[in-house]
C-alpha cells in the first residue's frame, strides 16, 4: 500500500484514537522501510481565556511543557520499536485544523492518518471539528481511524 504513500502524516493530540492512528502508521512503516513518517501535534492556545484573566505567560508555558512531554514520550516509544524509517515529530502552533492542512501541503504529505474523534469526546458526532476539516480540505487521501 505504501508504495503509493511515501510520506505519511499522523495528526496526534494524545487521544486514544490518535494513538491508534499512530499505531496504524507504525504497522505501515514496518511494511515500507523507505516510507517517511511525520507526527504533528498542534498546540492551540485555548480561546476565551483572555476574558477570564487566565491568559498569562505561566499558563502558556505549562501548556507548552505538557505538549513537549507528550511528544517526547511518542519519540521514546518509537525509538524502542527500532523502525528503519525516517521519523520526525513536530509541535506546531495555531488553529489545529488549518495548521495541519497547511503543514501537509508544505511537507508534500501523501497520506494523512487521523482519529475520527479527539480529546473532546462528544460521542454523538462522528467526526470532530479537526478531522472534519482535514478530510474536507486536505489535498491528499485521509485515513480516518475509528
Ligand atoms: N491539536 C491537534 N493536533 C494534532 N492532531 C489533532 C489535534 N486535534 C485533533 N487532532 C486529530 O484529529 C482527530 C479528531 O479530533 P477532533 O479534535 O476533530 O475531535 P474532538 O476533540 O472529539 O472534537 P472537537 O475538538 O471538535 O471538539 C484526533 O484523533 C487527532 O488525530
Ligand atoms: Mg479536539
Amino acid at each position: 500500500m505504501l508504495s503509493f504513500y511515501s510520506r505519511v502524516l499522523v495528526a496526534y493530540d494524545g487521544s486514544t484514537l490518535s494513538k491508534k492512528a499512530l499505531q496504524t502508521a507504525v504497522e505501515l512503516m514496518k511494511q515500507s522501510p523507505q516510507a517517511e513518517l511525520d507526527i504533528a501535534t498542534v498546540y492551540d492556545v485555548p480561546k476565551g481565556l483572555e476574558g477570564y484573566g487566565l491568559y498569562n505567560e505561566g499558563l502558556l508555558k505549562e501548556f507548552r511543557a505538557g505538549t513537549e512531554k507528550m511528544m517526547a514520550k511518542v519519540e521514546k516509544d518509537l525509538k524502542e520499536k527500532n523502525l528503519q524509517n525516517k521519523i520526525q515529530t513536530y509541535i506546531l502552533e495555531g488553529n489545529s485544523s488549518k495548521v495541519l492542512v497547511d503543514f501537509a501541503n508544505e511537507r508534500d504529505t501523501d497520506l494523512i492518518l487521523i482519529g475520527s474523534r479527539g480529546l473532546s469526546g462528544l460521542q454523538e458526532v462522528f467526526l470532530g471539528s479537526v478531522s472534519h476539516y482535514v478530510v474536507q480540505r486536505a489535498n491528499c487521501p485521509v485515513f480516518v481511524i475509528k
